[in-house]
């Protein structure tokens, strides 16, 4: 078979996997939120009608909840590369997650030390920090080099003391798209003697997740912009988990990892329901390259390179496009590249305000957005707040050619 017949036949088999997809909507949303697998609502719907009780009792239903959970938190160890599942923090959201996390922190910071956080990120992984300032710890900024429109590591490298604690960034920026080379900064972080908060979430669901290759200390993301449910994820080393300060019920141990970071528990129907989305990409691996016999974590790998290459082969036309038209200008990387970018493309026109935009597309059921999404300080550090941030196409990788091109037909007529 062809590679492009082969292609075809895998976005068929993964578009049917959504039956949201089955709607005559356009989703060019998913950096605000990807649409769900039908597994992920089937097993919601499974939990809850068959074991929603609570977990550690000694009854059958009791035990088959908590074997789900866990089956799940091994699922998305497998998922994040994690030394174990341990490792794994569920959560409500990503915010939740920083928050909790900078709680945890606070107690094991003193007077006088200092955190960097940047002003490309999502304010998930910067508002948790700035708070600590009340304690008397300094918050310094890795602002985002104009000329190459990436945070640089000589800039990073003017704000590092022997005060620095943790240096919070992002993995891609969800609204320039670009991708950060993570384990590079997190090396250089380390050899400074400081550690990493990383926020994960515009990346994770274009590639995959591999914690121990990068090394990182912190890294976050939220399951709904990866097919799954409204939770999220943080997978943290256990040595450091266990250091930081119990916020749970007082009588949980500093090795109560995770439990000590999840008060209430957890969601555990949307848990369970995570779990999902590991089995999806195995299956999708299957087909898409991974050798007869490898085991779920390298189909993992092997579905989320299908996905770079598909993404990267669908956001090339519309790149081209918009380079290309008088008036526009693409904020970010023009390059299609899956190791330079995600396939979020945000824009802006010369002449009209972004917030003009979107409802034009929305007439032809095509959903794109804009806004600062989060963002608010980089959007005015490009100055851009005066036009309402940028106008934002993002991608993944159930999207099809056929509708990147329905989405060039619509901007060619209203631009
Ligand atoms: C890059 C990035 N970080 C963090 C978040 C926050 O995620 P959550 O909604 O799970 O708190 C978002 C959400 O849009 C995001 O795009």
């Amino acid at each position: 078979m062809m590679l492009a017949e082969k292609s075809d036949d895998i976005l068929k088999f993964v578009r049917g996997q959504f039956p949201t997809l089955a709607s005559e909507w356009v989703f060019m949303d998913n950096a605000g939120g990807s649409v769900p697998l039908a597994r992920v609502i089937e097993r919601t719907a499974r939990y809850m009608t068959e074991c929603p009780v609570q977990l550690g009792a000694s009854y059958e239903v009791s035990a088959l909840a908590q074997q789900r959970l866990d089956t799940a938190m091994d699922a998305l160890a497998t998922f994040t590369n994690a030394r174990e599942p341990a490792e794994i923090i569920s959560g409500p959201s990503t915010s939740s997650l920083i928050s909790r996390l900078s709680r945890a922190m606070a107690s094991r910071l003193v007077e006088g030390d200092e955190i960097i956080v940047t002003n490309v990120d999502h304010e998930a992984n910067i508002s948790p920090w700035l708070r600590l300032q009340s304690q008397g710890i300094t918050v310094n900024t890795w602002k985002l080099n104009l000329e190459s429109m990436r945070l640089e590591l000589d800039d990073l490298a003017d704000l590092m003391t022997e005060r620095t604690r943790l240096v919070c960034f992002t993995h891609a920026s969800n609204v320039l798209g670009n991708i950060e080379p993570v384990a590079e900064i997190t090396r250089f972080v380390h050899e400074h003697g400081a550690d990493v908060c990383v926020d994960g979430v515009a990346y994770a669901p274009h590639h995959e997740i591999d914690v121990q290759a990068w090394d990182v200390d912190y890294y976050v993301f939220s399951l709904y912009k990866v097919y799954g449910p409204h939770q999220a994820v943080m997978v943290g080393k256990r040595n450091k988990l266990e250091a930081l300060e119990n916020i749970n019920h007082c009588f949980f141990k500093p090795d109560d990892v995770p439990a000590k970071f999840q008060p209430g528990g957890m969601n555990y129907e949307e848990s369970y329901a995570s779990g999902a989305v590991p089995e999806y990409y195995s299956e999708l691996g299957a087909l898409a390259g991974a050798a007869a016999g490898a085991g779920d974590r390298e189909r993992i790998v092997a579905a989320a390179g299908w996905m770079s290459r598909h993404e990267e082969d669908i956001v090339t036309p519309l790149l081209e496009f918009l380079d290309a038209r008088e008036g526009v200008r693409i904020i970010g990387s023009p390059s299609p590249f899956s190791s330079v970018r995600t396939p979020t493309v945000s824009f802006v026109l010369e002449k009209h305000d972004s917030a003009s935009i979107p409802p034009l597309t929305d007439r032809h059921k095509i959903a794109i957005r804009w806004g600062h999404f989060y963002a608010p300080r980089l959007i005015e550090y490009l100055g851009l707040a005066g036009q309402n941030g940028v106008v934002r196409a993002s991608l993944v990788h159930y999207n099809s050619r056929d509708e990147v091109m329905q989405l060039i037909r619509v901007l060619d007529e209203i631009l």
